[in-house]
């Protein structure tokens, strides 16, 4: 098992959990650079490239900020990710808007923004994107996420790029659509797109798409209308366990053959793939339940604060901050304390048995992780701290509190 370990020094655990309490989250700033420099290296070469930072694998501003200052752009799905990565400074070319259901407020704001397109994915959206830029005397920017019916060979949750999932057009839709684009003045197709999945760990699925969309850019430009860029989306998988995911050369490399020599911008959508190792959930256990058949260990960070595991049955590892040499190795349930059998953050692993008081730590949980967090049993979500390059902490999300619990409610008169 290849399990990448977060780099915690000069900072301690313990003290961080002593500073800001737990379950907290830990992001190592070094680490989110070194991914984003990587990936971009992986996609360099003739063909101009923009890597859009998907908001939802983890939309914490100091976070997006931090890929703002090295010249990502974002790939947001509602308004709300739109206002956060202008709120870290994103600029508003660089940026797409995705998303299956937008709302025609949601459509105004990103014209407001002057993003750099739409990603259009229902003959609906199209429409009611055009009335909207019409009233507005604009000219709306969009590109067609397409459907390629790909098999991205991921789990059924995160899988998108198949003809029966909801998410795309469907191939066969694209010659009438494009048609009525280009009768319709007050739209503009400057792109295409395509995701097909998440977590994808073979190179195979993001070739097949890629030459697909490809193809059809090709007939796309031979009659005439003025692509500007192709998205191949995001979806590199990291190894949580025992997977092995495409080394960013094979995924940048496909990509680009793709492409070829047509005279479009590449663009990329990766979340997980940015993310995910440089995080992690420090969590405090609070009690040890010995049952007949089964031990658990009892934590505070609960399905609430990291939904993976109870979501998708995703394995995260976890280690003990203070490993106890002499305690016997067992296997254990890490459960929350949340009312829900589904509460756990692993089954059957096998730890060092630690000790009420003892903190753990959940690798890799920088993506999916604080973005999925709810109030769930009315708990507060927890604070979110990044370690910057000089090893110094940075508060970057205070914990909630119970009065935040309730903002926005209001007792009957
Ligand atoms: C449209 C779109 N782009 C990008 C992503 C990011 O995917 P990942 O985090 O796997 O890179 C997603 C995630 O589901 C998505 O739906």
């Amino acid at each position: 098992m290849t399990t990448p370990q977060f780099p915690v020094e000069p900072v301690s655990l313990p003290a961080l959990a002593d500073q800001f309490g737990t379950p907290l989250y830990v992001y190592h700033q070094p680490a989110l650079i070194d991914a984003a420099r990587a990936l971009d290296l992986s996609l360099a070469g003739p063909t101009p490239h923009l890597i859009c930072y998907a908001l939802k694998a983890n939309p914490t501003l100091a976070v997006i900020q931090t890929f703002a200052r090295l010249g990502l752009g974002a790939d947001v799905t509602s308004g709300g990710e739109l206002f956060r990565a202008r709120r870290a400074g994103v600029s508003p070319e660089k940026i797409v808007f995705s998303g299956v259901g937008k709302t025609p407020a949601e459509m105004a704001q990103a014209l407001d923004a002057g993003i750099r397109a739409l990603h259009v994915e229902s003959e609906g959206e199209l429409s009611t994107l055009a009335e909207i830029a019409t009233q507005r005397g604009e000219i709306a920017p969009i590109a067609l996420r397409v459907n390629p019916d790909v098999d991205p060979r991921t789990h059924p949750h995160i899988a998108t790029g198949l003809r029966e999932s909801k998410f795309g057009l469907p191939w066969e839709s694209i010659p009438a659509l494009v048609a009525q684009i280009r009768s319709t003045p007050s739209l503009r197709l400057v792109g295409l797109s395509v995701h097909i999945g998440s977590q994808i760990v073979e190179p195979g699925p993001f070739r097949e798409a890629a030459v697909r969309v490809t193809a059809l850019s090709r007939d796309l430009l031979t009659q005439g209308v003025a692509l500007e860029y192709l998205d191949f989306g995001g979806g590199l998988a990291v190894c949580y366990e025992d997977e092995s995911p495409p080394t960013l050369a094979e995924w940048g490399s496909a990509l680009r053959a793709a492409l070829d020599d047509l005279p479009l911008a590449l663009l990329v959508e990766p979340g997980r793939s940015l993310v995910a190792n440089a995080g992690l959930l420090l969590t405090r256990v609070l009690a040890i339940k010995r049952h007949p058949d089964k031990n658990f260990v009892v934590v505070d960070a609960g399905m609430n604060d990291l939904l993976r595991p109870a979501l998708y049955d995703a394995y995260h590892p976890i280690v003990s901050v203070t490993p106890r040499r002499d305690a016997p190795e067992e296997h254990v349930d890490v459960v929350g304390p949340v009312c829900e059998s589904t509460d756990a953050l692993a089954h059957a692993r096998l730890l060092s048995m630690p000790q009420p008081g003892d903190l753990l730590a959940v690798l890799q949980t920088g993506a999916y992780g604080s973005s999925m967090a709810s109030n769930y049993n009315s708990r507060p979500r927890p604070a979110e701290v990044m370690i910057l390059a000089n090893g110094e902490p940075c508060l970057i999300r205070t914990r909630e509190s119970h009065a935040d619990l309730v903002r926005g409610e209001s007792l009957l008169d």
